[in-house]
């Protein structure tokens, strides 16, 4: 049975904001909720897909899991080990292990360097390797992630999207790492390059039996790439399952409304209250306006249609994921 690389167990991750530019007083400022108690656990070579709209945690649960970001609470376990208070000295040795690529195509591009000195400097810092290697090892790299060997003269600049990409691609696996966090690998590219990246990564896991938490916004290249999926509303997994059920058996009434904006499958009169909701007077989604009970009631079809439910708002009642069925789970007092 595969082993388990990641376990995360009720994380959190509140940041502070300031409500006003010359505000210091403590009153003034509110703690944003952006992780707010996720758990989830990944297997070896497998992949979880982490889904919601802009804002809603996901870089944020990321960046936390591989301690860019220091956790409110909760614990993060990385093959075996609680990494969850590690220095930064004792993580030194794990970054190896476990990379992200970012969701910025230039964040990890320094623009002054060349292609080739990106690579080596990624190399060379991580492993000590024997002279003459780096060469064998930059040849390698390019061949895995399909890019030209002449784009190593090449500033990241003068390099396409796509491009751009299958170097931050080639430089996380010069490393070595074998838990990866992709973070929207494939926005701001065209659907056909999209399309090229999805399977250079479902490839690359393959060859070298990676581990990928990927995260975008869209649930039809999340569900193309992931073996299992969570969904994700204000700081809070809200669904979580199987792919293949997230796919055609969601529950959550905001599984139905992502689903229903991509696609004329799913349920077409959750999808006619979804768009009347979303275009009321509720159509806010914001940390800054906390809401009791269920987050997504503000915004939820089925609320309105059941005729607002007390136990929807009810502050001593907050959804928790209860399962539904083959490890398929769901927060909603009135699953679909
Ligand atoms: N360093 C920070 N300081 C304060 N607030 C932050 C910080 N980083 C993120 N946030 C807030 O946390 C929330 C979640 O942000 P995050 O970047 O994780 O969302 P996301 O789901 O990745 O969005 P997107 O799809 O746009 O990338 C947002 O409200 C954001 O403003
Ligand atoms: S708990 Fe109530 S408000 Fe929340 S998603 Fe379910 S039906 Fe909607
Ligand atoms: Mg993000």
């Amino acid at each position: 049975m595969a082993k388990t690389i990641l376990e995360v167990q009720d994380l959190k991750k509140h940041f502070t904001h300031r409500k006003g530019l010359f505000s210091a007083v403590k009153a003034e400022q509110q703690s944003i909720p952006a992780v707010d108690g996720v758990s989830f656990y990944l297997k070896e070579n497998e992949t979880v897909g982490l889904v919601g709209e802009s804002g809603c945690g996901k870089t944020t649960i990321g960046r936390t899991i591989l301690r860019l970001e220091k956790p409110t609470s909760g614990k993060i376990i990385f093959d075996g080990k609680d990494i969850t208070t590690l220095s930064t000295d004792e993580l030194r040795g794990l970054r190896g292990k476990m990379q992200m690529i970012f969701q910025d195509l230039d964040a990890a591009l320094n623009p002054k360097m060349r292609i080739r000195e990106i690579l080596t400097e990624a190399i060379e810092v991580h492993h000590r390797i024997a002279e003459g290697s780096t060469e064998k090892r930059i040849a390698e790299l390019l061949e895995m992630v399909n890019l030209k060997k002449s784009k190593l003269s090449n500033f990241p600049h003068e390099l396409s999207g796509g491009e751009k990409r299958r170097v931050g691609i080639a430089r996380v696996l010069s490393v070595g790492a074998q838990f990866i966090v992709a973070d929207e690998p494939t926005s701001a590219l065209d659907v056909s390059i999209q399309a090229q990246v999805v399977n250079l990564l479902r490839d690359l896991q393959q060859q070298l039996k990676l581990s990928f938490l990927f995260i975008s916004h869209d649930l039809r290249v999340v569900e193309l790439m992931s073996h299992k999926v969570a969904v994700m509303y204000l700081g809070k997994v809200v669904e979580m399952g199987m792919a293949e059920r997230i796919a055609r058996a969601a529950h959550h009434p905001y599984t139905h409304i992502l689903w229903s904006s991509l696609t004329e499958k799913q349920s077409k009169e959750v999808s006619r209250k979804a768009v009347s909701v979303q275009a009321g007077r509720w159509g806010v989604f914001d940390f800054e306006r906390p809401v009791s009970g269920c987050r997504f009631a503000p915004r939820c079809p089925v609320y309105e249609a059941r005729g607002r439910p007390e136990v929807c708002t009810d502050p001593a009642n907050e959804p928790e994921l209860r399962e539904v069925g083959d490890g398929h789970r769901v927060a909603c007092h009135f699953p679909l």
